[in-house]
């Protein structure tokens, strides 16, 4: 059996006060959830002072980055065990947005995959399509490449600790979200994938998030979908209220 997982992600966003402020809310309207594991991940410079408002909840830590050295020469890069040191348990690796910007590649990813294990940080490993390579009939040969070279010579008990987040490009931050039907045959495609390759045990045991405009509106149709295990949030995880819906929305949703 899978849990249901939300995970915030607060981008570039919060000065400490805010992230606090948000924290607490969070702790406050989501104490009673039990059937859900809920991850905020707050920008590095948050990370401490969230940690320490979380501390002893049900509300988990994790980052949005990481470099994959264990310490050294590399100005500006964050360390896996510092992210361990601040109380992170989840590190998000290949977001789109780091992908696009900042020229991460599957390889970088698959090295910050391994150094993330390592260091007994669970990454959630995004994965995804843009519109161009959607409309070019390439989605499933993208998704294919993101995962098996993401993810390339883990073994599979180390596959089976990680989390997979299957975000289309096309629908972060956009306002589009991918229709239940759409999601669900990726991540289907995901599974299948790592039942060819792995086994059918790690395909059933693998958490598989959707990402891309989910809001408290949509989640419950999203979640309901057999291979979708929850969601990880950009925008609605920036506010008390629409979090809160999108958690208590999964928690009515049953588990596979
Ligand atoms: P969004 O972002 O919910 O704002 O679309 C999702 C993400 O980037 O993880």
């Amino acid at each position: 059996m899978r849990r249901k997982m939300i995970a915030g992600n607060w981008k570039m966003n919060k000065i400490t006060a805010e992230a606090i402020e948000l924290a607490n809310g969070l702790k406050r309207e989501l104490y009673k959830i039990d059937d859900v594991d809920i991850v905020v991940c707050p920008p590095f410079t948050a990370l401490e002072e969230v940690s320490e408002a979380t501390y002893e909840s049900n509300i988990k830590l994790g980052a949005q980055n990481m470099h994959w050295e264990e310490s050294g020469a590399f100005t500006g890069e964050i360390a896996p065990m510092m992210l361990k040191d601040l109380g992170c348990e989840f590190v998000i690796l290949g977001h789109s947005e780091r992908r696009l910007y900042f020229h991460e590649t599957n390889d970088t990813v698959n090295k910050k995959t391994k150094a993330a294990l390592k260091a007994g940080l669970t990454p959630i490993v995004c994965v995804g399509e843009t519109l161009q390579e959607r409309e070019a009939g390439k989605t499933f040969e993208v998704i294919q490449d993101h995962v098996y070279n993401s993810l390339k010579d883990l073994t599979e008990e180390e596959l089976a600790k990680i989390i997979i987040a299957y975000e289309p490009v096309w629908a972060i931050g956009t306002g589009k979200t991918a229709s239940p039907e759409q999601a669900q045959e990726v991540h289907k495609f995901i599974r299948d994938l790592l039942k060819k390759k792995y086994s059918e045990v790690l395909a059933e045991e693998i958490v598989i998030l959707y990402g891309g405009s989910v809001k408290p509106g949509n989640t419950k149709e999203l979640v309901n979908q057999i291979d979708i295990d929850g969601a990880l949030v950009g925008g609605a995880s920036l506010d008390v209220k629409n979090f809160s819906e999108i958690v208590n929305a999964a928690s009515t949703c049953g588990t596979k």
